[in-house]
């Protein structure tokens, strides 16, 4: 086994963007007020979930690229007015509150708990390597029930930079102490295991929403559908 160690992306790859959204679609039937204010919420929050993600995204390297820091809790807050904006909720508070509360505290997909505790009965070390905040993560991390499940949780703020630059990923070696070739990144958004694998990381893509390949610089070794088969591709490298 080369690979000595698995380090993941946290949103989308270990916890459910969709469900804050999803969540609070399903809780309130919408924003209090009138019926059909609820109504077309319900209906709405599909567009509303794609398009807090693509924002709060695009954000990210706009600010990496020029300079512009801020930490991930300020882009996932404007992100959500943006997309909430798009759909004529911008004079919505309550329903914004609620969502920003419901992201902190992201549901994990179902097989997470389960891969972490494989991988670690085989031996390798998991790290987190995000965008978020280091609150953020910690927050991520206990409420969706997988405290004790990392040896270490790395933030961005180290470097006050966004993915993908390359100060992020090398905070893995600095703090694994391992080369990049040893650690297997795993990530469900293309472009992160793409510019991961450029660095020189062992990239693992998941495939979530059966996407095509990002036309990037250079491509992922592997790519999976969910977590589920990381440890035997993991034991198999
Ligand atoms: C992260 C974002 C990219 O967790 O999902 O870093």
């Amino acid at each position: 086994m080369s690979v000595r160690a698995c380090v993941f992306d946290a949103y989308g790859t270990l916890f459910d963007v969709a469900g804050a959204a999803r969540i609070a679609a399903a809780e309130s039937g919408g924003e209090p007020g009138a019926a059909e204010d609820a109504a077309a919420w319900a209906d709405q929050w599909p567009r509303i979930a794609e398009d807090w993600r693509r924002k709060q995204l695009e954000y990210t390297w706009i600010r990496a690229c020029t300079g512009a820091h801020t930490d991930f809790w300020q882009v996932t807050a404007d992100g959500l007015d943006w997309a909430l904006e798009a759909v004529g909720l911008q004079g919505a508070p309550a329903l914004r509150d609620r969502l920003l509360a419901l992201y902190r505290d992201l549901p994990a997909y179902p097989e997470v708990a389960a891969t972490l505790s494989t991988l670690r009965d085989a031996g390798l070390r998991c790290a987190i390597l995000s965008n978020g905040s280091p609150d953020m993560l910690d927050r991520a991390v206990a409420s969706a029930g997988l405290d004790g499940a990392f040896e270490a949780v790395l933030s961005v703020e180290e470097v006050g930079v966004f993915k993908p630059d390359p100060r992020v990923y090398a905070l893995i070696e600095r703090h694994l102490s391992l080369p990049p070739a040893q650690v297997a990144f795993v990530s469900a958004n293309g472009w992160d295991a793409c510019a991961a694998a450029g660095f020189g990381l062992t990239a693992i893509w998941l495939n979530r929403r059966d996407a095509p390949l990002d036309r990037l610089h250079a491509a992922p070794a592997h790519v999976l559908p969910d977590l589920s088969p990381l440890p035997d591709l993991v034991r198999s490298l």
